[in-house]
């Protein structure tokens, strides 16, 4: 019988590192990731997000949230993709960590984005899942350099990139909720990435590569 993994590669792909586990989102992990949604991700009066779907209430937020990850896998394509890790920590569901990017076969960039519920914030988390998906990018997926952008008001965001090793890499000034908000431009690069102080194990990343076209970092010379 085949599976569904085999069918869709994404499925296979599993990311550990110390206590987390990073793969994605399957649609029987909707109403966990809905529920921590629920509880949380920042104040209310904060805005960490350049799209603001955090300000969607009750049932839009739901519809929202389940129409992004179903569209992030009815739209990818070489070109054009975005991998939406779920992350747990001790098998307790706590956040997304995710990269995206366009026409990666030639510009070996893409940027990270990243969210917890309120109640699994401040105790290195993010740090970990960012150090992960790093390596799952550099070691396993051929990237060049990785992108990442963070409100100045966002120190937590900002923390986990410094902790990492990205570098500032310019400001951009956006219209955040009908006043200016100055976004912190980051970078990284292979020779800067701070890595996690646990062991990075990446399970079915020969199959995502397969269906995003890429070759195996491995094997290029
Ligand atoms: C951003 C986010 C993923 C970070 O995850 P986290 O688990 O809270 O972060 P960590 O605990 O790994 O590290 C945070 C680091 O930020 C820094 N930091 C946190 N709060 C800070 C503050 N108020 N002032 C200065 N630095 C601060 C610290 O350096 C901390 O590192 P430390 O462990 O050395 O103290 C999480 O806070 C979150 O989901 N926030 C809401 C959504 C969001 O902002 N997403 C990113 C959008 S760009």
């Amino acid at each position: 019988m085949t599976t569904l993994e085999q069918l869709w590669p994404l499925f296979g792909l599993r990311v550990t590192c110390g206590p987390l586990e990073l793969r994605p989102v399957r649609d029987d992990d909707l109403p966990t990731v809905l529920s921590v949604v629920a509880g949380g991700i920042h104040e209310p009066d904060q805005m960490p997000f350049l799209f603001p779907w955090t300000d969607a209430t009750g049932e839009e937020l739901i519809v929202n949230t389940l129409q992004h990850h179903w569209r992030s896998r009815a739209e990818l394509s070489p070109d054009n993709w975005s991998l939406e890790l779920g992350v747990w920590r001790d098998g307790v569901f706590v956040g997304s960590q995710g990269v995206r990017t366009t026409n990666f076969r030639v510009t070996r960039t893409g940027e990270t984005g990243s969210w917890l519920g309120l109640p699994f914030q401040g105790q290195g988390t993010g740090t970990l899942m960012r150090q992960a998906i790093c390596a799952l990018c550099f070691d396993h997926l051929g990237f060049t350099e990785l992108m990442s952008g963070a409100f100045t008001d966002n120190p937590q965001s900002r923390g986990v990139s410094r902790k990492v090793g990205y570098v500032e890499n310019g400001l951009v000034r956006y219209k955040r909720r009908d006043a200016l908000a100055v976004n912190q431009q980051l970078l990284l690069t292979p020779e800067a990435f701070v890595r996690a102080p646990h062991p990075v194990e990446v399970f079915g990343a020969d199959g995502v590569r397969r269906l995003l076209g890429i070759e195996d970092p491995d094997e290029v010379s």
